[in-house]
């Protein structure tokens, strides 16, 4: 799957992606990395657990979000997250900044940038944009979702949820089922997966794979991601020890990729009789928000088996742990 630029250069992209000052994407994390924020998370949550938390590591630091697409579980995370480390957090929505009078991005985060910020945390629906941004701020640059290339903080928050309920990742076997194309959960997802020792296994109408991913052996085109693709959602989750559901993506869609989305939910949806191939007890996974009836039913995404609660949870907690590295004094656990 190769990234779609939209007034974004790809020199942006390949500029910053390797910078550790942000965090942009998993590509950059290594495997102890993610588990050394993975660790820090789990302490995180155990901390919240004995409420009320609150922690001055980040005290007189202010952390903005910009989002410029619709957001709840994500930048709601982001905001818990850094009051409950003592930060100063301000949030703006594009539709009522001064982006809809016209202006650009580059003059936002330049205005942003002026008022002496530490973290700009950045939703865009254009790939590439944080990339763009970080080249341009002295801020540090948290990715929460551009376009259909990645969302890192997804991914950490979803390693952690599935190595807390599978105890080891190791050789373990996910089914990412769905939207792939249009997701920057799956890229990302597929990213921190693999770096995990994960086995995934890929299902998807056709229209919504990347273009040359064919029945068998794939990958994104970058180290260490290889997935199989697999004819139906059936192969996909046959023995799988989790499933990952993703929202299809319809906002993304320009036209003509789904002939109905009663026949989506019909060929791809996770319901009960697709679950029972799995390997007992396997639990399911989606990054919200849901559309319940479609791309899950409602008794599997509010049952015994499903982890979106605990992936909601865990985003605080992971986020938490990414603050505190990215945006704290010392930078030291990584
Ligand atoms: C995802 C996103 O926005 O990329 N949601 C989220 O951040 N929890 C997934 C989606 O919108 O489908």
């Amino acid at each position: 799957m190769t990234l779609t630029l939209t007034n974004v250069s790809q020199q942006d992209v390949t500029a910053v992606s390797a910078d550790s000052k942000h965090l942009l994407d998993v590509d950059s994390l290594t495997p102890e990395q993610i588990h050394k924020l993975r660790e820090r998370a789990s302490e995180f949550r155990q901390l919240r657990a004995s409420r009320p938390f609150k922690s001055d590591s980040l005290r007189g630091g202010s952390i903005y979000t910009l989002f410029f697409e619709n957001s709840t579980r994500t930048r709601v995370s982001f905001e818990h997250a850094g009051k409950a480390l003592g930060a100063d957090v301000i949030n703006i929505a594009a539709s009522t900044s001064s982006v809809s009078k016209g202006e650009s991005l580059l003059n936002t985060v330049l205005t942003l940038d002026a008022m002496g910020i530490d973290a700009l945390i950045v939703r865009h629906p254009h790939s590439g944009s944080p990339h763009f941004i970080a080249r341009h701020v002295d801020a540090v640059v948290i990715n929460a979702g551009d376009g259909a290339h990645g969302h890192p903080t997804q991914a950490l928050l979803d390693v952690l949820t599935l190595q807390d309920h599978l105890g080891n990742l190791q050789g373990a076997k996910l089914a990412l089922v769905g939207d792939i194309l249009y997701s920057r959960v799956a890229r990302s997802d597929i990213i921190a997966f693999r770096k995990m020792g994960v086995e995934i296994s890929i299902a998807g109408p056709p229209t919504l794979l990347p273009q040359d991913w064919a029945p068998g052996e794939n990958s994104l085109g970058v180290p260490d991601t290889e997935v199989t693709v697999h004819e139906s959602v059936e192969d996909a989750i046959r023995d799988a020890d989790a499933i990952m559901c993703l929202r299809l993506q319809l906002e993304r869609q320009t036209s003509g990729l789904l002939p109905d989305v009663n026949e989506y939910s019909r060929v791809w949806g996770i319901n009960a009789q697709r679950l029972a191939l799995a390997k007992p007890g396997a639990p399911v996974m989606h990054p919200g928000p849901m559309n319940e009836g479609l791309e899950i039913s409602t008794d599997i995404a509010h049952g015994s088996l499903s982890l979106v609660e605990n992936q909601v949870e865990n985003g605080v907690a992971m986020r938490m742990a990414v603050l505190e590295h990215y945006c704290g004094p010392t930078r030291e656990i990584l």
